[in-house]
């Protein structure tokens, strides 16, 4: 497995690698959910392929800088990680590698992410569009894989490369869950040992609520009140937002004709917490 730090260094080891490239962009504090989508990009580019891997902990798409500064960076581990799940090369730039002092142009999404997590965080899917489209051009990539959890970011990747041509396919991976239904996320090791097991019940709460379209239920209050019924038994989780919108543009729906998706977002203590479940009429 090749690592290299620099952009200049990383296109030279590209140029001796063999296509197709698939590419899986990541922040570290790598867990099952990232390596699932290492095991997508080899599946993708087949033996004689290349998966690469970047590790970057994006300060442009951090809203809160304590976020950033407590955001967990266990290099050695994961590079074994990576080692382990057959990636050919890692690229581990510095901030100032990818940014320059006096850079000037950013990517903005100016629908998708007004909803959801562009709503409460400001800037943050335009950092992520600007980074992950640096990544792109970096590496020229055939393709990069992305997971589901984040359907929002997705939905935002997907619309960047059909509104802006790029070349690349965008493929998506299902969630990733530990036995008890808690989604992966490298913020996880940050909840404390009650709070972890608390957790699972966010998937829990927004299942029992999804249930009632079992019954014929269409409105969104309901199910939006079921799951709030279940939220507010935990005297810890703090909600962001709980809406459900439109699977494709992610507006806010009161009638669920089309696929849905019931999203919540929330905090315990400082911890930033995101799942979801499609409704399906
Ligand atoms: P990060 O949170 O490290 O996630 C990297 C990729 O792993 C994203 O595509 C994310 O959706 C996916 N992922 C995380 N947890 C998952 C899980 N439990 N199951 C399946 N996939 C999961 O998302 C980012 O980094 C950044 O915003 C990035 C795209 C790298 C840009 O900086």
């Amino acid at each position: 497995m090749i690592t290299v730090a620099d952009s200049d260094e990383l296109i030279s080891s590209l140029a001796k690698l063999p296509r197709p490239l698939c590419l899986v962009p990541t922040m570290g504090a790598l867990h099952e959910g990232h390596l699932a989508l290492m095991h997508e990009a080899r599946k993708i580019v087949g033996a004689g392929g290349t998966v690469a891997v970047s590790l970057f902990v994006n300060p442009t798409q951090f809203d809160q800088k304590e976020d950033l500064k407590h955001y967990p960076r266990p290099l050695s581990a994961d590079l074994s990680a990576c080692e382990s799940a057959g990636v050919d090369l890692v690229f581990m730039p510095s901030a100032q590698q990818m940014y320059r002092a006096d850079h000037s142009i950013v990517i903005t999404e100016n629908h998708l992410s007004q909803f959801l997590c562009g709503a409460s965080r400001p800037g943050h899917f335009s950092g992520v569009c600007t980074v992950v489209m640096k990544l792109f051009m970096l590496f020229r990539a055939d393709s990069a894989v992305f997971g589901k959890k984040d359907f929002q970011q997705l939905a935002i990747i997907r619309r960047m490369v059909r509104d802006l041509n790029v070349p690349i396919t965008i493929v998506g991976h299902a969630t990733v869950r530990e036995v008890d239904g808690l989604a992966m996320s490298s913020r996880n090791i940050r909840l404390t040992p009650d709070q972890l097991s608390e957790a699972p019940m966010l998937q829990r709460s927004l299942r029992a609520a999804a249930d009632l379209m079992k019954m014929g239920e269409r409105q969104s209050d309901p199910i939006l009140s079921a799951a709030l019924f279940h939220l507010q038994k935990s005297s810890q989780f703090r909600i962001d937002y709980l809406s459900i919108v439109d699977a494709e543009n992610l507006e806010p729906v009161s009638m669920i004709r089309k696929p849905a998706i019931l999203a919540l977002a929330g905090f315990y203590g400082q911890v930033r917490l995101i799942d979801h479940i499609e409704l399906l009429p």
